[in-house]
């Protein structure tokens, strides 16, 4: 009885599992971690029946399992609860949670009955005074994940499977969802726990098991196994690069950060970037990297402190972001689709924005011409400087949104997760243009999940943890040890820092 995984392997462009097996018993609580990219989340969905594997063998509870859909997963009691929502905004909660289980009479909805078990469900994970009629538009992002994982724990009567799911919870709501486990273990579900919060893992989970770049390195009990020693078996070899000339010795600042705070960032964050230097942002998910950047924009209003772009003739302050273009400082946000591209204009003008805002006038031949150079520096596949964006494909996109600081020389660029969605040569592209960039004198920071792309490209990086920079490395020689220590530092060894910031990220 359980779940057996013997040799699963499961490859996208390149191997993302690489024939991984795994016991876990009925009861067990196993904890689930490793860096970002480790192949956790693919892992989780092969069982849950939203990916197919490409080899190897599950066994549930005795039978040979291989779901080819999220029906069918759910009918054998398999169930995920996912960091992407799945919620149905135009739903009520009720709705919600019972998707893929309408209590049917006669094949009709039976409301009341609906109603009954929606409210005993939301009671499991704390949701007392919320009526199960409320539209889940009207939840907050703490509520939708609770309904997600209220919704999970009724469809997992054999497996569960809870994938980072108190990234966006209080300390509060995150001991009632360990609680919902250790219950569902008591029955005899198998739980699969997904968490950067490692403290959290060790006071739930009989054992922990430990991915690294697509490879299970080790499975321990709890008492066995400390929390750096977790860290150590996650770090693996981060990708490195040989180090850029520099354009000078001496470090000339370009962009000056003063103690910022704002509301998503209580603590005060100060930093330079100088001329020719690319600066990472690292960090787990809800570490702030994406704040900092909105922050530094004036895109989120800040509480404290200033930003100031540094020139020869001095230093200007920024407030807006409308300061901040004019001062020369580009933004490529995290989600171009809701902030980044304008939907039915073509490439040309969708790189032309900055440019026209800029200037009371520009003249159409200078557009065409230096979006046709830009095109062509980024490989941009179009068909012609017309062709709507919306068209394009997501890694095409985003160099139009990069190229558009490209058409005249942007001298700060800040860009959030530039390679996320994009295929590998796309990435290429863009990490080679940015390396240019900084050759010719460009301050660049990028904030990036994906540690390889920092290693890689940046001179320095910058780790934050809860909100606050847990550390500042430089390379090209990276200390991965100390990198990822930083980086869950927040959420380790009693730091109040996890107990009292509320995660980041909800928006508010
Ligand atoms: N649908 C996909 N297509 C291509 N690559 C993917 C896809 N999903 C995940 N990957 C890649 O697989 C690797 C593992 O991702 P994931 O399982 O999400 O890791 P984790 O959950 O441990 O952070 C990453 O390198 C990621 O980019
Ligand atoms: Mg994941």
């Amino acid at each position: 009885m359980g779940l057996s995984i013997v040799n699963l392997s499961k490859a996208f462009a390149a191997p993302v599992l690489r024939s991984i097996s795994l016991d876990i018993q009925c009861g067990e609580i196993r904890g689930l971690v490793g860096e970002n990219g480790a192949g956790k989340s693919t892992l989780l969905n092969i069982l849950a029946g939203n990916l197919d594997a490409d080899g190897g063998e599950i066994i549930l509870d005795d039978r040979p399992y291989r779901p080819s859909s999220v029906r069918q997963a759910l009918d054998a009691g398999v169930a995920l609860a996912t960091q992407e929502l799945s919620t149905i905004e135009t739903l009520t909660a009720a709705e919600n949670l019972s998707l893929s289980k309408f209590p049917s009479r006669l094949g009709l909805i039976d409301k009341a009955q609906q109603d009954k078990e929606a409210r005993s469900l939301l009671s499991t994970v704390g949701l007392t005074q919320l009526s199960p009629a409320t539209p889940a538009a009207e939840l907050s992002l703490a509520e939708q994940q609770l309904l997600e994982i209220a919704r999970a724990s009724w469809h997992g009567t054999h497996l569960l499977m809870l994938d980072e799911p108190t990234a966006a919870l209080s300390r509060e709501q995150a001991d009632l969802i360990h609680e919902l486990i250790k219950a569902k273990a008591a029955q005899g579900v198998v739980v699969i726990y997904v968490s950067h919060r490692l403290e959290d893992l060790k006071s739930v989970c009989q054992t922990i098991s430990v991915l690294r770049d697509g490879e299970m390195i080790l499975t321990r009990a709890c008492g066995d196994l400390t929390i750096p020693d977790m860290i150590e078996a996650m770090a693996g070899r981060f990708a490195r690069r040989e180090k850029r000339a520099r354009p000078s010795l001496l470090p000339t600042p370009m962009l000056r950060i003063s103690d910022i705070t704002t509301k998503a960032l209580p603590h005060p964050i100060s930093l330079e970037i100088n001329a020719g230097e690319i600066v990472g942002l690292a960090g787990l998910a809800g570490a702030g990297r994406t704040e900092l950047i909105k922050a530094i924009m004036g895109i989120d209003a800040r509480t404290s402190g200033t930003c100031e772009r540094v020139t020869d003739g001095g230093a200007v302050t920024l407030s807006t972001p409308a300061d901040a273009v004019a001062a020369g400082i580009g933004y490529v946000p995290e989600d171009r689709k809701m902030s980044g591209i304008f939907a039915g204009h073509g490439v040309a003008f969708n790189m032309s924005l900055p440019a026209l805002r800029a200037h009371r006038w520009i003249p159409g031949s200078w557009v065409y011409r230096r979006a046709s150079e830009v095109r062509n520096l980024l490989n941009i596949r179009s068909a012609g400087l017309d062709q709507p964006i919306d068209q394009l494909s997501g890694g095409n996109q985003q160099k139009v949104i990069l190229g558009r600081w490209l058409m005249e020389e942007t001298p700060v660029l800040l860009l959030d997760e530039p390679g996320r969605g994009v295929d590998v040569a796309a990435k290429t592209d863009i990490f080679d243009e940015i390396a240019r960039l900084a050759g010719a004198g460009a301050a660049v920071m990028i904030a990036s999940s994906e540690m390889d792309e920092l290693t890689m490209t940046c001179d320095r990086i910058v780790v934050m943890s809860g909100g606050r920079v847990a550390g500042e490395f430089n390379g090209p020689d990276w200390d991965e040890q100390a990198i990822m220590t930083a980086a869950f530092s927040a959420h380790v060894g009693g730091n109040a820092g996890s107990n009292d910031t509320r995660e980041l990220g909800t928006g508010q």
